[in-house]
């Protein structure tokens, strides 16, 4: 069957926020210890990190990480992770059930982003602490010298402060598994308070009001609202998080997560635009989808290990999720959603960034290597640049239990003025059929492939391990072709394509 995708000038959809490109790194399971840090690893720098690990990233090409949590981040104190190693100290971390050393802490995280090229976004907990503390960690990290904390940081080893622009106002406390869950009202208050005082001592900080922890939360909707009514002037983002996997064997209604996900981001806009119009306010508030991934949730075996009381082990191996092609496929189609709703989700953070529902696996004292998921991710965020555009579709649907009929294909164009290129992203959703899609290009500028990469594969099941790292990777897709400012190119069944034009 053939599609048709249209392009035309105009259907400009908004500039791409290059902080979509952004991951997370929690202290959960080995994704700080024994994932990007790990003193004992022959490739460790003079700190403790990997740079086996750390390449990986940069090829990755986050843009943003977020840090500390998560979960974790409502019981942690950021003091305990700063000064000198061997005097911090060792805590129990309620969240995941496990054995917390603090032998990365700010600083550490610091001089790691440095080496990942990435920005931090830091998460302040909300859950357990309030305006004060919160005060005192954007003190000790943003302000120069010459006040009680900054002094601290500066006798610690900083003299320049972290400048760290992004904060989250708080994790997922919408959630009752979250320590210091409270109800909407509650939270709107507290963040406001908090984004008030936070804007007291350096205004320019851009602050993430917690959204819901997922569309299927019973106050999805409701918390939006009441979250922003208390705290609209003060914030300027507010977080969506969403995970998916495939239910009762439901393939299609999996492949076509990307549905559920363009719906949760319109109703978020929509509501935070009620809000808005209640208000009489010129200013709009933007979504940091700053936790989203294909998670297993209902394989999850290790979660004895996060209840029993008489185990606190350090750095388990939890939610090790091993990412199939469908699976990246998925999350190639996630991204796709992320880049239609360019004008309004302009921070986004996968989840997470190494061995936690990963694109990155790690062995204590061996190799690192690339998920299935990793790719997807790289080729967007390098091709997906400057703004996007919107691509009608024409074509085949497919029947699916969860969403009804969805359109087999789906596609977004990214195109970068300045440095004269664009990019086709397409997703076919088939599991049998292979379809052939015309892309009208006009409007684009100049139109000559410089690369194509299709992720497919016989085998759906498919994974990368440590005995076969790349075992699936993106091949060039020879069917391309450009003739009269149309691409035309086939998409096998189950697949995730990019092209790159000049
Ligand atoms: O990413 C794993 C967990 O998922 C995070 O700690 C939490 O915020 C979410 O529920």
């Amino acid at each position: 069957s053939k599609a048709l995708i249209t392009v035309s000038t105009g259907a400009r959809i908004g500039a791409i926020d290059p902080r979509v490109y952004g991951s997370f790194v929690e202290h959960l399971g080995r994704c700080v210890y024994d994932g990007i840090y790990e003193p004992q690893h022959p490739t460790a720098d003079e700190q403790g990190f990997r740079e086996d690990v750390l390449a990986l990233v940069r090829e990755l090409g986050v843009t943003t990480v977020r840090y500390p949590g998560g979960n974790f981040v409502s019981g942690y104190r950021w003091e305990d992770g700063v000064g000198p190693r061997e005097q911090r100290p060792v805590r129990r971390d309620l969240a995941w059930h496990s054995t917390e050393t603090n032998e990365v802490g700010l600083h550490e995280f610091a001089h790691w982003n440095r080496k990942a090229g990435s920005e931090p976004m830091l998460a302040l907990n909300l859950g357990t602490r309030g305006e004060l503390e919160a005060l005192d960690l954007v003190e000790y990290t943003n302000l120069p010298a010459g006040s009680a904390l900054s002094d601290q940081r500066v006798a610690n080893g900083a003299q320049e402060g972290f400048g760290v622009r992004m904060w989250c106002l708080g994790n997922e406390m919408d959630g009752p598994w979250q320590l210091g869950h409270r109800d909407a009202v509650d939270y709107g208050k507290l963040a406001s308070r908090t984004a008030k005082a936070l804007r007291q001592l350096q205004p320019d900080l851009e602050l993430v009001v917690c959204g819901s922890s997922g569309a299927a939360m019973p106050t999805f909707g409701t918390w939006e609202r009441q979250v922003l009514e208390q705290s609209y002037d003060d914030v300027d983002f507010i977080s969506a998080h969403a995970y998916y996997e495939p239910h009762d064997g439901d393939v299609d209604s999996f492949l076509a997560s990307a549905v559920d996900m363009d719906r949760f981001i319109d109703v978020v806009a929509a509501t935070a635009d009620h809000v808005k119009a209640e208000k009489r306010s010129d200013k709009t508030i933007f979504i940091s989808f700053d936790e989203w991934n294909v998670w297993y949730l209902s394989r999850y075996e290790d979660v004895d290990k996060i209840t029993g009381d008489d185990d606190w082990p350090k750095a388990p191996r939890l939610l090790e999720d091993v990412y199939t092609v469908t699976d990246a496929v998925v999350v190639g189609s996630l991204l796709i959603s992320l880049l239609k709703h360019a004008d309004r989700v302009k921070s986004a953070s996968l989840a997470q960034l190494v061995n936690v529902i990963a694109p990155i696996m790690t062995e204590p004292g061996g190799s690192a290597w690339r998920q299935t998921t990793f790719h997807p991710f790289a080729i967007t965020a390098r091709l997906g640049r400057g703004e996007a555009l919107r691509a009608e579709i024409a074509g085949p649907t497919i029947p699916t239990k969860r969403f009804g009929d969805v359109s087999a294909v789906d596609a977004v164009v990214t195109r970068d003025a300045e440095a004269g290129t664009a990019a086709v992203f397409l997703v076919n959703r088939s599991r049998t059929e292979p379809i052939t899609v015309s892309v009208a290009l006009h409007g684009l500028g100049g139109v000559s492939i410089t690369e194509t990469a299709t992720l497919a594969d016989d085998d759906l099941e498919a994974v990368n391990t440590a005995a076969e790292p790349d075992r699936v990777t993106p091949s060039p897709n020879d069917s391309a072709t450009v003739s009269d400012g149309s691409l035309t190119i086939t998409l096998p069944p189950v697949s995730w394509t990019a092209v790159g034009l000049t």
